[in-house]
Formats: C-alpha cells, sequence, structure tokens
C-alpha cells in the first residue's frame, strides 16, 4: 500500500517527525527559515497533508497548487490565522491545531514578561553589563510592585485563564474581558468580567489573549491605548496584529501608558531598525511564549496525530478546527 504523501514546511522537534516517517511519505523542508512563497507552491504539489507552521500563509492559492487530494492541513500551531479556514472548508480540507498542549507554557511566559516589564529585569541586566552598577541606590531601577495591582486579561480562553490562576497566586486583583461572553470563566478565580473600557482603565497591567481574527485586528489602537493609566503596562503573547505598532510606538514615546512586553509584533520578525526598538520602555522577545523543549514536542506529536487520524486511519482528527468541512 503506497503511504500518504505530506509536506512539513520546517523542522519540528524529531518525536513528531517520527511519527511522520512512520507512517508516511513525509518531505521536510530543511531551511531555518520558511520556504519561499514560490518553493511551498511548487513542493505542496499532489500532497494529501501539509503540516505548516504559523509562519506559512496556507490561502486559497496555495490548496489549489496542492490539488484536489489534499485532506488535511494540520498547523504547527494552536493559533490558525495563517490559514484561510473558509477557503479550506469550502474545499472539504480538514485544518486542526495544537489547542491546550501549550497553555502553561505560554501563560508562564506571559506572567514573566508581566515581572521582567514591572521591576525592570532587562534595564537591570543592560545596567550591569554597561558597567554602571557603583553602588546600591534608593532610587535605582524603581518598578511596579505586582502583588496588590491589577491585571487586565482580554480573552479569557484556556491561555487567558492560566494567566489568571498565575495573578491569584500574585495577590493581584483580577479583570477580564472576553469578546466571546464567557463570562463564568473568571469566577473561581476570583475574577471579575469588566468590558473593555472598564479593563482599561483600571488595570496596572493588561495582557492579551485573543485570536487574531478580523474582529480583534488593531483592537488595542491610539483610542484604546489613550484609556490605559498612565502607568500601565500592556502585555502580548497572542498576536501582533491585535495591538496597532503605531499607536503602541506613540503611546509608549509619549508616556500615555508605560511601558510594553511583546512577544509578538507586527510585522514578524520585527527589523532591528524599527522604531519601537528605539525604545527604552519595551521589551520584545522573538516569539518564544511556547517554546520548552517539552512544549515544542508534544506540539509536534499532536499535530502527527492529526494528520495520521485523518490520512492513516480515516479518523475525524482529535483537534478539528472546521467541523463543517465534513459533508454529511
Ligand atoms: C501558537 O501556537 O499559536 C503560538 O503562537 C506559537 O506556539
Amino acid at each position: 500500500m503506497t503511504k500518504p504523501n505530506v509536506y512539513v514546511t520546517r523542522m519540528i522537534p524529531q518525536k513528531g517527525l517520527d511519527m511522520l516517517y512512520e507512517f508516511c511519505d513525509a518531505e521536510v523542508w530543511e531551511g531555518e527559515t520558511p520556504p519561499p512563497r514560490e518553493v511551498l507552491l511548487e513542493r505542496v504539489r499532489g500532497r494529501d497533508g501539509l503540516l505548516p507552521l504559523l509562519t506559512d500563509t496556507i490561502d486559497s492559492a496555495l490548496m489549489d497548487a496542492a490539488g484536489p487530494q489534499l485532506k488535511i492541513i494540520a498547523n504547527y500551531a494552536v493559533g490558525y490565522d495563517n490559514i484561510d479556514v473558509a477557503a479550506a472548508t469550502d474545499r472539504g480540507i480538514m485544518v486542526t491545531n495544537t489547542p491546550g498542549v501549550l497553555t502553561e507554557t505560554t501563560a508562564d511566559f506571559a506572567f514573566a514578561l508581566l515581572m521582567a516589564t514591572a521591576r525592570r529585569i532587562a534595564e537591570g541586566m543592560d545596567y550591569v553589563r554597561a558597567g554602571k552598577w557603583q553602588t546600591w541606590g534608593p532610587k535605582l531601577l524603581l518598578g511596579q510592585d505586582i502583588h496588590g495591582a491589577t491585571l487586565g486579561i482580554i480573552g479569557m480562553g484556556r491561555i487567558g485563564t492560566a494567566v489568571a490562576r498565575r495573578a491569584q497566586g500574585f495577590g493581584m486583583r483580577i479583570l477580564y474581558y472576553d469578546p466571546y461572553c464567557r463570562e463564568d470563566r473568571g469566577a473561581a478565580l476570583g475574577a471579575q468580567c469588566v468590558d473593555l473600557d472598564t479593563l482599561l482603565a483600571e488595570s496596572d497591567f493588561v495582557s492579551i489573549h485573543v485570536p487574531l481574527t478580523d474582529d480583534t485586528y488593531h483592537m488595542i489602537d491610539a483610542e484604546a491605548l489613550c484609556k490605559m493609566k498612565p502607568s500601565a503596562v500592556l502585555i502580548n503573547t497572542a498576536r501582533g496584529p491585535v495591538v496597532d505598532p503605531d499607536a503602541l510606538y506613540a503611546a509608549l514615546k509619549d508616556g500615555v501608558i508605560a511601558f510594553t512586553g511583546l512577544d509578538v509584533t507586527e510585522p514578524e520578525p520585527l527589523p532591528a531598525e524599527d522604531k519601537l526598538l528605539s525604545l527604552n520602555n519595551i521589551i520584545v522577545c522573538p516569539h518564544i511564549a511556547s517554546a520548552s523543549v517539552a512544549t515544542r514536542t508534544k506540539m509536534a506529536t499532536m499535530a502527527a496525530t492529526n494528520l495520521i487520524a485523518v490520512l492513516i486511519k480515516g479518523e475525524r482528527p482529535p483537534n478539528l478546527v472546521n467541523p463543517d468541512c465534513i459533508k454529511s
């Protein structure tokens, strides 16, 4: 029996690749950076399954280039804004993601950014490295307390809830706004569901945990930033384009808000010469919130499991995001 033919757009952790090699005829793009668009369009041709990353745009043209036998796109991410899901559904192609396995790791990182920004950890390191540390100083690198502060969580899904649990342990007051009206989610954590304006006005720290959709694109714009406290810190570990980068730059420069910690940016990667990086009230990391060895390995086996469920077992994959693609 011929094995299904799959294309993997980057070297994912070996455990996931081993699963694919056992059951499929798998080709892997071995470059450090994503396959260029024209290469991707050419390499997907005739594949039964694709395992792309969030850095690959999987649109209708790419699905058409793959051909009618393409059955599944198993994204190596929980977010799937890189995929035109409606186009996949129209073509009867299943789309899957990797929910759950990265929740705690991503929440750890959101909290790490919150703490690093509040307590000026990166600036402290720069100060020591630059040889500026002369003595203990009563006013040296004063930051903000985390305990007792108010945290506003935008999006009380899995990751937002996991961040709330961490905040509870730090004795924070927790507010949340959930665009999907999951108003019951915070009750057990002592978190209070509020509207977005109240959250922005009352929070010392605002942490974003919504997917990127047409509705959340530039959700945090100049108007939203103006509603925040001048001492507030904005944390984004969700998707860069949820925040308008020009408005954020102006807000940080003009003291509309105090600080930001970003793991995601618009664009990605953020060029070294980007104006945001000229500011000193910012920490930027290269989209690494889920980057622990254990979590990235689980994401790889989860994506492979989804592919194998469809292509080998003929089953509905465990993490199907577009059930409407299955015609009854
Ligand atoms: C995701 O999975 O969507 C993250 O952004 C990367 O792990």
